[in-house]
């Protein structure tokens, strides 16, 4: 038999999205005892996505959003809220966010597994796998990103080689039951019973929201009157057996002197999808705006 090329791929714990079985590699893909077999794409990510699960023929963010996530992304306009998460989640894997709680989580897991489930084009999960290697070096977590955007998953396997990336929905993760020793949930979608009955007690879901001023600045001009909301509060994740147990606010500010990187921030956010042309062009005519991010970071451990 073929030794496969190693792949990020064939170190995450995936199940058959078809029957449940475990996934194991072949070159170039991986397969299932009932001999299911899900190719590796030419970028190296893997699509676990069977069309009858697909509400749409292209779920989740569009080409042209992914590209304007990117631009933002790249800018640096959400570093210092990468820096904070990346402390976050540290502290989570390493259990040290645990001492306060009395909890000391499910036996230290020599390799445990981050999963990053929305992961958009792969911005948060890249820092976050970085940051652990540097400082946990053999002890650092795989990393696998998960996305239902064909277009984020290409993104981010392009240019991430060493993390393993998949398209799948949040609703069927396809992997092992206990597998994911944290799951983060940034800007997403968090389907709590799915990640109840997939994660033990011990295990844990960090979720990043907007707070009330999220780019304030940016929504009074789009909108005649503003609405301003509290982060949600995640009924679903107690009533599916998390607790919370931490909660960090992230303020910060930075200005924009670009008013096509205004545009791209818009395009990235539910904004872009109800704001008219007239909206745009007034965010067009900004030569620069001041801005305000404002997130609230949240860690649930299953009980
Ligand atoms: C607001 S974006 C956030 C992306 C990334 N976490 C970030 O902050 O840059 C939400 C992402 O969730 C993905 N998404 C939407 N529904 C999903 C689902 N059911 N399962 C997995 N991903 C989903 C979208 O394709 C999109 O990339």
């Amino acid at each position: 038999m073929t030794t496969p090329p190693p792949s990020a791929l064939h170190a995450i714990p995936f199940i058959c999205p078809l029957d449940g079985l475990p996934l194991a590699p072949e070159v170039g893909s991986l397969i299932c005892a009932n001999r299911h077999s899900f190719d590796i794409s030419a970028s190296g990510y893997i699509n676990l996505l069977p069309v009858q699960y697909k509400k749409s023929r292209d779920p989740g963010d569009s080409k042209s959003m992914v590209t304007a996530r990117r631009q933002v992304l790249d800018a640096g306009l959400f570093d210092p809220l990468a820096d904070v998460l990346c402390e976050v989640v540290g502290s989570e894997i390493t259990g040290s966010g645990r001492e306060a709680t009395g909890q000391t989580g499910t036996g230290e897991d020599e390799q445990p597994l981050l999963v990053d489930a929305g992961c958009g084009e792969g911005f948060y999960t890249a820092r976050l796998a970085a940051h652990l290697q540097d400082n946990l070096k053999e002890r650092a977590p795989k990393a696998l990103g998960v996305d239902i955007s064909k277009w984020a998953v290409m993104a981010a396997a392009k240019r991430h080689k060493n993390i393993a990336w998949v398209v799948a929905s949040n609703k069927r993760l396809p992997l092992l039951q206990g597998a994911p020793k944290v799951i983060t949930s940034l800007f997403g979608f968090e389907t709590w019973p799915d990640w109840a009955q997939l994660q033990n007690a011990g295990q844990s879901v960090i979720v990043v929201d907007a707070g009330p001023r999220h780019l304030i600045e940016l929504r009074e001009i789009i909108y005649p009157t503003l609405q301003v909301h509290e982060p949600p509060v995640h009924e679903g994740a107690t009533a599916n057996s998390y607790e919370l147990v931490s909660e960090t606010s992230t303020r910060f500010e930075q200005t924009v002197h670009d008013a096509d990187l205004l545009i791209d921030l818009l395009e990235m956010t539910p904004h872009g999808r109800k704001s008219g042309a007239e909206a745009r062009d007034r965010v067009k005519a900004r030569e620069s705006l001041s801005l305000s991010f404002d997130a609230v970071i949240r860690t649930f451990r299953h009980r």
